[in-house]
């Protein structure tokens, strides 16, 4: 019993003393060591749990940090070529930048900024749907629309980079439930990705099917450098990016994925990558069966 009491003032709970079950001890004994064991069988569990809150504490300020180190290089980046190239064009003496230069530094410029907002914008959505207060309102939409509004959305890149998109969605009138910015902020994701992880001349196919059960699958596929298959889980965490040596200077900030893999949850749809690596990339949204709108108020009816 003493030396029980020292280890425990040691700081050792991990103890637990042999109850004298003998008739020579008195009962009041034998109560106080099983007592003194209860005792410190609970403060080597309370230890135990004041240990792994620290450790999860830790573990969060260390992913905050991160978190902050890869916003700070995100914004870093646009700013200083907005700063160099504005101070180029402030500290120039008249006539010494011909207009050539001066619409590259301003596109330069404009480049940027509009990286960086469309960075803020997809980091405000990401924290409301982090902090579970991201409003959907839900419409009767054609799957159709969602596909032909991302296409339209990537024209001037498909046309530059001479992709070929084809479509396939065999019934034009299937209509879902959902909330139209979201269905279109996961399609335009997806078929970013598959136009910027893809060589020129390439072909993406849009695929929508009914799958298992009635289900709804929209698949985007493409002929793109592929992921590796141990970091598909990865890539769907904020700022995850493959470290691809035929994408280094592809531009992205690591965000899309993880929008879309959140967006979806929240619409109850399910969302999964398939990828040969060096071959190719499909995405596939799944979309439940009761989402499915009825077709009454179908356009050719209206
Ligand atoms: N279709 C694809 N083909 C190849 N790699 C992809 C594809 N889609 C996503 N990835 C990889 O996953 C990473 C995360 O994607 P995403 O979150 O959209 O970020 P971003 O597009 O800004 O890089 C990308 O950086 C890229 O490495
Ligand atoms: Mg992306």
């Amino acid at each position: 019993m003493i030396l029980g009491t020292r280890e425990v003032a040691r700081g050792n709970n991990n103890i637990q003393l042999d109850v004298d079950d003998n008739w020579r001890v008195p009962r009041e004994f034998q109560d106080l060591q099983e007592r003194f064991n209860v005792m410190a069988k609970a403060v080597a569990r309370y230890q135990e749990e004041e240990r792994r809150n620290r450790e999860t504490a830790e573990a969060e300020t260390r992913h905050k940090m991160e978190y902050l180190a890869n916003l700070g290089h995100e914004l870093k980046t646009p700013l200083n070529s907005i700063l160099g190239f504005s101070s180029v064009l402030k500290q120039a003496k008249p006539g010494s930048v011909n207009e050539s230069d001066r619409k590259e530094f301003l596109g330069h410029i404009e480049k940027s900024a509009s990286h960086m907002l469309g960075f803020i914008n997809d980091l405000v959505d990401l924290n409301r749907l982090e902090m579970g207060i991201h409003q959907l309102q839900f419409e009767d939409i054609f799957i159709i629309d969602a596909i032909r509004f991302c296409q339209a959305s990537h024209r001037k890149e498909i046309e530059r980079r001479q992709i070929d998109i084809r479509v396939m969605c065999p019934d034009r009138e299937m209509k879902v439930k959902a909330d139209e910015r979201s269905f279109n902020q996961i399609l335009i994701n997806l078929v970013s990705n598959a136009i910027k992880y893809s060589p020129e001349k390439s072909q993406i196919d849009i695929c929508v099917r009914s799958g298992a059960g009635g289900n709804i699958e929209i698949s985007v596929r493409d002929q793109g450098i592929g992921i590796p298959e141990d970091q598909i889980d990865e890539i769907m965490l904020p700022f995850k990016r493959v470290n691809d040596p035929n994408a280094r200077d592809v531009q992205g900030t690591g965000l899309g994925l993880s929008i879309v893999l959140k967006l979806t949850r929240l619409l109850g749809w399910e969302f999964r990558i398939e990828s040969e690596y060096g071959f190719g990339t499909t995405a596939f949204v799944t979309i439940p069966k009761e989402q499915l709108s009825s077709n009454e108020n179908s356009r050719s009816a209206a």
